[in-house]
This record gives C-alpha cells, structure tokens and sequence, in this order.
C-alpha cells in the first residue's frame, strides 16, 4: 500500500519502462462496477495499480463529502481479490499542499449536464485525475461509462493537453433490476431503492422508441420524462438526448448515435444513469 506521493514514486521508478501499468483511479466503497475495471485494467496491461481518494474538490458545499462512504478494510480485500498490484492511497493534506491554486478547467464537454447542477465538480475531477496521471504515469487509465461525462471529460482533457495515456471506458455493472451499482445507493431507503430502477426502464423504453424508428431528440427524451412523471419519489434534474463526445444538443440522432442521460434525487440521494444508442 503506497500512503503518500514520495512511496508511489518510488514504486513507479522501481517498475521502470519495461511493464504496461494499468491505472483505475476511485474514491474507493469499491462495488461490482469498480472491480470490473480492476479487471479490465488486468486485460490491457501487465501491472495495475488503483488509487482510492475521496477528492475534496469535486464535491460543492452542500454536498456529501463528510459522509461519503469509506470502508477502508473492506475495500482492501476486494482489491486484493481481484489482483491488483498495488493501491495508491494518499491523505488530502499530501494530495493539496496549502495554498494549492492551479486546475484544469475543460470548457465545453463539462458545461452541461451534470456539470451545470455541480458547478466545479468536473474541474475539480480533470484536476485531479491529471495529478494521478502525473504521479503514476499509467499507460492505460480505466473509467467507467457509468459516469459518462466524466469519461467525456477526460478523453477531452487527455487530447487537448497531449497527456501520454490511453483512456478505456467499461461498460455499465449493473443490478438485476437495472440500477447501476454505485457507492451511493446504501443512501437509499427502502422506497426510494423500489423506486430506483425507474432510472433504467426510462432509458430503456427510449432506446426501444428509437429502435422503433423515433430520432427526434425531443420527443425521445420527453418519452423517457413520461416514464419518470409517474413515481412521486423521484425528483427529475434532467433527462436528456445529446452528442455522445461533446455531450452538446443535436437535432437527431444521426450516425453518431447519442447518449440518453438521465440524473434525479431519490430523497436525499442523487443518482445518474445513461445508455448510449446508435445504428447496428
Ligand atoms: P468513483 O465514483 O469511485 O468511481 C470510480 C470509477 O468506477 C469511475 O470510472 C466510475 O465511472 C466507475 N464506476 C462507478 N460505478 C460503476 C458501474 N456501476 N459500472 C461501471 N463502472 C462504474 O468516478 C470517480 O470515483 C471519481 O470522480 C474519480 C475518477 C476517481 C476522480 O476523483
């Protein structure tokens, strides 16, 4: 377990050249999703290292910052069963030394969506994640398509300023009813996790409209409203048909396919979920 930067660098020039490193950055109450990107991660390259830190500057004011999950022992045992070679797991103090003032701002793919209900989480995401990058210098990062903006983000950062990583993007782990695991689902209560595989059906029934030949944006994304309008405990943030790399409006879904995202509070809880579409 590498517990501040001076060990990880120490571990990366020991590993030298010779090896591929695969790279799975997380803030850690590690689920199924997680562990298949350790797995992935195994695929692609000959060495994998993780990182769990639950990264300040990605959370706003009022969000869960303080009660973000952090089953520390839990999440070691699971690393190790799934092989990873090492775990990089730094404390806030070593990550931000005081006075810290330089971010990587991306301007256009973390505008909408979830960037316009968080204001600063994706700065505070391609920040950080552009640190890790540097300090751990992977050949291959993996993330998840869970966090579909995320990925669009990185994959953006990762072409505009030359930075020497290949991004792969795991497809969506999921629960038998549909919901996409994620570390906040133990938030939910009884109901709100009845009510949570709504998200999942919503996108489901708009890919099946636009298999059925619909390519109006509007009028697919208002389906997928219509299935949300009918639980009372989910309170809709968006719901919507875009780019699947600029994530910015379309007129129709195109060539290019799209990606159908949704975001929504289930009580105090914010969930997200996507599912891209596209021609055969
Ligand atoms: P975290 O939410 O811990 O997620 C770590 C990685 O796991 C991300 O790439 C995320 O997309 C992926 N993931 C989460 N749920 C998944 C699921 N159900 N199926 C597949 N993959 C899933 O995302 C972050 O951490 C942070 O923003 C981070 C990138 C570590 C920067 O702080």
């Amino acid at each position: 377990m590498l517990r501040d930067k001076a060990a990880l660098k120490a571990w990366r020039k020991a590993l030298g050249t010779g090896a591929r490193l695969g790279f799975v950055p997380t803030m850690g109450a590690l689920h199924a999703g997680h562990v298949s990107l350790m797995e992935l991660a195994r695929e692609r390259a000959d060495v994998v290292i993780a990182s769990i830190f639950v990264n300040p500057l990605q959370f706003g004011p009022n969000e869960d910052l303080s009660r973000y999950p952090r089953p520390i022992e839990a999440d070691i045992e699971k690393l190790e069963a799934a092989g990873v070679d090492a775990l990089f797991l730094p404390s806030v103090e070593d990550m931000y030394p005081p006075g810290a003032s330089t971010f990587v701002d991306e301007a256009m793919v973390s505008l909408p969506l979830c960037g316009a209900e968080r204001p600063g989480h994706f700065r505070g995401v391609a920040t950080v994640v552009l640190k890790l990058f540097n300090l751990v210098q992977p050949d291959v990062a993996l993330f998840g398509q869970k966090d579909a903006q995320q990925c669009a983000v990185i994959e953006r950062m990762v072409r505009d300023l030359d930075v020497p990583v290949e991004i792969v993007r795991g497809p969506i782990v999921r629960e038998a009813d549909g919901l996409a695991l994620s570390s906040r689902n133990v938030y939910l209560s009884p109901e709100d996790r009845a009510a949570a595989p709504f998200l999942y059906e919503s996108l489901a029934a708009v890919a099946d409209a636009y298999r059925a030949g619909e390519t109006d944006p509007e009028k697919l994304a208002s389906i997928g409203r219509s299935v949300l309008a009918g639980s009372e405990r989910i309170a809709l943030q968006y719901w919507e048909v875009r780019d699947p790399q600029s994530l910015g409006a379309i007129a129709k879904v195109g060539a290019r396919g799209a990606l159908l995202a949704v975001a929504a509070h289930l009580g105090t809880t914010r969930l997200i979920d996507n599912l891209p579409i596209g021609p055969e």
